[in-house]
């Protein structure tokens, strides 16, 4: 980790604990820890209160029907997810700003509800002109831009699934996430900015439907259509290279909405219909569509953001999260918009053309919350203090933390130099699959301990279990009843959703993290415990990298594992041994490492990787990785007394005490 300051470490010693700020104090739901009173009493009827906060058309007639490992929320209920973020606000709160981005070259550009919901009910027509229908999945792979918040509701609107695909992805993994969803339409863009760089995203999707002729749309939005980039405080050079189109299958996004209605009634969408997709890794080779339905979904992300948020009418919410992520969908759009606040968005990296850029946004733009990961503020850590105290920022009034352990000299650090030691820190665990946010301070209730997720959110019910499911005081996470945002299952794959998390206990959901409880009742989440990476805040399977490596053609045989990094908090390190004959230079390293990059996304390129004439393996034949990590970490070796030949692991930490040399 990174070496803590002295002060911090002052401050570790002899503060804890820390007390709710004074400001909210006054959180009349929460000052006397009623709900989660409530929610042990009757957690279905806490829930349903917290559904009635939604616009149904229809009410439902159950609160919950469970049948493990399958439940349902609110059944038979009917009600649209994009009409409880816009429709529903715009006699009350029409005129308020829904949402206001800026590009990355400084471009701006804000629509109050009405104009997000016009431009969304516009956008919806346009796709069911171009026969796009209720059931029918949607692939969007955009950047940060207004359109991938419009698509994701258009989508809603009209009942069509989507499924958002990280921009930073790969053309592979694009094409393996548009064949699994079969997805007739895929939403994209010419490009996008990334520090200072364009990323040419529509390229990338032409390249990724070869040979998907299900895919019959196209859609591509214009990035730099709505602004002019060149007059932007830093948009001098940059100019994205225009797209191929072809002619039938590829439509201009502004184009078709101009040409549509923007009226276009939401579609009455069941409680359990699916609201949308989300792809994420697990621990085999190809990663898993989580499926999220729409009634439990949209209560829980409701409910969240507005009790952890403690969202307030004034409110400028930032999540910097990009909305390919859970953490997006839930928390840019979804969760946020529900409750009618005004939401932040922010295309481009934090250091880019400074690293001050962050700060100058908070700043311009008066954001009082502000929820990033931790990946990121050890990044601001190091960068210096320096950079934010340039810019004032009194007007953030609490600070979340998603995405992976926070340690608590981070944590200190964000209290002190973001916070000055007046905003909440809210360390929220959650993950794609549970939809929304599980273990969580509450904001003027909860005493927080640097780096504990304190407590289930009211109606979360965690605990820590051994592997025979015996209460433990350190051992594995798990949440013992059905939440009303948990995935429905994995797309087209029913044994992998009951084996992955419901096959270690009876009916007890295993999110696959290691965590512990102090005497306190604290939870403290440990990190994965299954062969998923978590690398700045983004989840990796070993195996998808393995595959990606051995189809080098001079890849023969090839072991990942992650070992700690002060800033992302795990990075990739991947041990290869090559085709016999072939000899291992910095070059062909090089080349291994970016063909992982092309193969995935530039987030699994190998942080590390060594030559390996060997691996080490067990005399039945298997790698063991966990002395990979030992290696890799620069640890005594653990013990090895079942290996087949102990000199192979020697000469492993030799290379790779080389390499670091
Ligand atoms: O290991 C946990 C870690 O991130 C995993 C979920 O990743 P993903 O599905 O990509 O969702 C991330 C954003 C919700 C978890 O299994 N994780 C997430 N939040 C925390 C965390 N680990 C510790 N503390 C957290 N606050």
């Amino acid at each position: 980790m990174t070496k803590p300051h002295s002060e911090i470490d002052v401050l570790l010693n002899e503060q804890r604990t820390f007390k709710p700020p004074t400001a909210f104090a006054d959180a009349a739901h929460v000052n006397d820890q009623t709900p989660y009173d409530q929610a042990a009493l009757d957690r279905e009827a806490y829930w349903e209160n917290w559904a009635r906060e939604l616009d149904w058309f229809e009410p439902w007639q159950r609160v919950l029907e469970w049948n493990p490992p399958f439940a349902k929320w609110f059944v038979g209920g009917k009600l649209n997810a994009a009409h409880n973020c816009l429709d529903r606000h715009l006699d009350t709160i029409g005129d308020k700003q829904a949402l206001i981005w800026e590009g990355e070259p400084g471009d701006t550009r804000t629509f109050t509800y009405r104009e997000l919901h016009s431009e969304v009910s516009r956008f919806a027509n346009a796709l069911k002109a171009l026969g796009v229908a209720k059931g029918d999945r949607v692939a969007i792979y955009l950047p940060m831009i207004p359109e991938a918040v419009i698509a994701m509701l258009a989508c809603a609107r009209i009942g069509a699934p989507h499924s958002v695909v990280f921009g930073g992805f790969s053309p592979q993994s694009l094409h393996d996430r548009i064949e699994d969803a079969h997805a007739k339409c895929v939403i994209t863009a010419d490009g996008g900015y990334r520090r200072g760089t364009v990323i040419p995203l529509k390229a990338s999707t032409d390249a990724a439907i070869v040979g998907l002729d299900f895919v019959s749309t196209v859609v591509v939005v214009q990035r730099g259509a709505a602004t002019d980039i060149g007059a932007a405080p830093h948009g001098e050079a940059i100019e994205i290279p225009s797209c191929e189109m072809q002619a039938g299958r590829d439509h201009w996004y502004h184009e078709i909405v101009a040409a549509a209605s923007a009226d276009c009634p939401p579609e009455s969408m069941d409680s359990e219909d699916l609201l949308y997709l989300l792809y994420t890794s697990g621990t085999t080779g190809n990663p898993k569509g989580v499926m999220h339905t729409t009634g439990g979904y949209m209560t829980q992300v409701a409910a969240t953001a507005k009790w952890v948020f403690d969202l307030k009418d004034d409110d400028v919410f930032w999540c910097t999260a990009d909305v390919g992520w859970v953490t997006g969908h839930s928390y840019i759009v979804y969760g946020p918009l529900a409750n009618g606040a005004t939401v932040f968005m922010y295309e481009g990296g934090p250091d880019w053309p400074d690293r001050g850029r962050f700060w100058e946004l908070v700043e311009r733009y008066g954001t009082t919350i502000f929820y990033t990961a931790p990946t990121a503020i050890r990044a601001f850590m190091k960068w210096g203090d320096q950079w934010p105290a340039k810019y004032d920022l009194s007007c953030i009034r609490l600070l979340g933390s998603v995405g992976e352990p926070i340690n608590p000299e981070a944590w200190i650090w964000y209290n002190k130099t973001i916070g000055h030691e007046r905003c909440p820190i809210i360390d929220t665990w959650w993950q794609t699959e549970t939809g929304g946010m599980m273990l969580t301070p509450l904001p003027g209730a909860t005493t927080t301990k640097p780096g504990s997720v304190t407590f289930g959110f009211p109606g979360i019910d965690a605990t820590i279990l051994d592997e025979e499911g015996q209460p433990a005081e350190s051992g594995y996470l798990a949440i013992t009843t059905p939440w009303p945002a948990m995935l429905r299952g994995i797309w087209g794959d029913e044994a992998r959703y009951r084996e992955t998390y419901w096959s270690k206990w009876p009916d007890i959901y295993f999110p696959g993290d290691g965590a512990r409880i102090d005497k306190d009742g604290y939870l403290w989440i440990m990190g994965r415990v299954d062969d998923v990476l978590n690398v700045a805040g983004h989840r990796i399977g070993t195996m998808e990298v393995e595959s990606a490596l051995v189809d080098h053609p001079a890849v023969a045989e090839a072991a990942v594992v992650g070992r700690a990094d002060d800033i992302k908090g795990q990075a990739v390190a991947a041990f290869v041994s090559v085709v016999e004959g072939i000899e291992t230079t910095d070059e062909l390293r090089e080349e291994i490492r970016s063909h992982v990059a092309t193969q995935i996304g530039a987030i699994a390129r190998p942080a590390d990787l060594i030559f390996a004439a060997e691996l080490p393996k067990t005399r039945s034949g298997k790698i063991m990785r966990r002395l990979l990590r030992d290696v890799a970490e620069g640890r005594a070796l653990g013990d090895t007394t079942t290996l087949a030949d102990p000199a192979v692991v020697q000469g492993l930490q030799q290379q790779y005490a080389d390499s670091e040399g």
